[in-house]
């Protein structure tokens, strides 16, 4: 019968390398949360008995939020990644594990079939077994530029692969604040034999900010236009770019008519592919009946947001023989900036007539076309 294989993914570190708010394990890597796509990719193998994900203080909300539906243990790592390995290992020997480890960093996307096997047949003649590639370039020392032989280096990756008893006893016997840089160093001073195993490309680890992959085959700019006309009556309030203005017509419509933000959220939604305002919210849902729209448009960046997309720069005209735009450009500006949240530097409000031309130049309504482009973030 063939050995368990528990597989314990190290994902406690603070990513400082990458550097940002947010560790780079949880921030998306070619369409989903770095963290993810390791796991899954162990969750789908059906040689695994089990998953350890070792995940820093006070993240498990975040963990379980972007591991949301697979089967994960998890355990608190520790300020190194050699403490959270070996929080890891005494986890799954208290539940008794036995059998093969995979050790495997949470910063390493991708785990391909051919390395797995090669390990998993290495450990039936040695105690442990890691992925190692050769050094294509020259190698220098840079103090000197003395030349080092790379024939004699290899880039060591994860996921390395134990006899679990082996390596357990090895984290143990490892003196406390020496460190480590992986876990075959430690089998091998407690004189356990690791073999290498080629390696992959595909197994580099995000490491830095440009790693970061975002492509979901989708375009790193992503354009969106939106259009919106509302007739203009007296006794309603005026509201463009979500500027109260004070003039003897206002426009009518279910919510406040701010025609203006209706058009930029319109190029909002229209630039993620998903759908229109009135989609989102129709138009005879008594609930939007007098809304303000700048709702409208900080719903629509948020989808944005979600998608990974954050505000490049909006231009939206607005098409009306009065009131006057002009004076009021630079209001409607910081306006539109506040509700997204942007520099007012990435909007641009103008405006034209239509030479008395049609029903916005019979003033019976003001109508607004904006154009959006929104850029990809991680
Ligand atoms: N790791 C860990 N616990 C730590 C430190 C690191 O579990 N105390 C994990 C990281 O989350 C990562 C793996 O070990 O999946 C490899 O480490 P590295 O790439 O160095 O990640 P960080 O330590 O987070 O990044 P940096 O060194 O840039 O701070
Ligand atoms: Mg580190």
């Amino acid at each position: 019968m063939a050995q368990d294989l528990h597989v314990l993914i190290v994902a406690a570190g603070s990513g400082s390398r990458v550097g940002g708010d947010v560790p780079k394990q949880y921030r998306r890597h070619r369409g989903k949360p770095l963290l993810r796509w390791s796991v899954e990719g162990f969750a789908r193998d059906e040689r695994v008995t089990s998953l350890t994900v070792a995940i820093g203080e006070g993240q498990i909300e975040r963990a379980r939020d972007v591991l949301d539906g697979l089967d994960i243990a998890y355990v608190t790592g520790g300020a190194t990644r050699r403490d959270s390995v070996r929080s890891g290992l005494e986890q799954l020997a208290e539940a008794g594990a036995s059998g093969f480890v995979f050790i495997h960093d949470a910063a390493r996307a991708d785990v391909p079939d051919h390395v797995t096997a090669a390990l998993l047949a290495a450990l039936e003649s040695a105690p442990g077994a890691i992925p190692a590639l050769p050094v294509p370039d020259s190698m220098i020392r840079a103090a000197d530029g003395a030349i080092v032989e790379r024939e004699a280096l290899r880039r060591v990756q994860t996921p390395q692969a134990f006899h679990f008893d082996a390596i357990l006893a090895a984290h143990r016997d490892w003196p406390d604040g020496r460190e480590a840089s992986d876990d075959a160093q430690m089998l091998r001073a407690a004189g356990g034999e690791v073999a290498l195993v080629a390696g992959d490309e595909r197994l580099k680890k995000v490491t830095f900010e440009e790693d970061f992959i975002d492509q979901r085959g989708l375009p790193a700019l992503r354009i969106g236009t939106g259009y919106d006309v509302h007739r203009l009556v007296r006794g309603e309030e005026l509201w463009l770019c979500g500027v109260q203005i004070d003039h003897e017509f206002g426009l009518s419509g279910h919510s406040d008519a701010d025609v203006a933000l209706h058009a930029i959220t319109d190029a909002v939604l229209g630039a993620i592919g998903a759908g229109d305002i009135g989609s989102h919210f129709p138009p005879g849902d008594p609930q939007w009946r007098g809304a303000r729209s700048d709702r409208f448009l900080a719903h629509a960046v948020n989808l944005a947001t979600e998608a990974s997309y954050g505000i490049g720069n909006i231009d939206c005209t607005i098409i009306c023989e009065a009131p006057r735009i002009g004076p009021l450009r630079e209001a409607m500006r910081h306006s539109v900036a506040r509700i997204i949240g942007a520099d007012p530097a990435r909007i641009s409000i103008k405006a034209t007539t239509t030479e008395g031309l049609g029903y916005t130049g019979r003033r019976e309504a003001i109508a607004a076309q904006a154009c959006v482009l929104l850029e990809q973030r991680n």
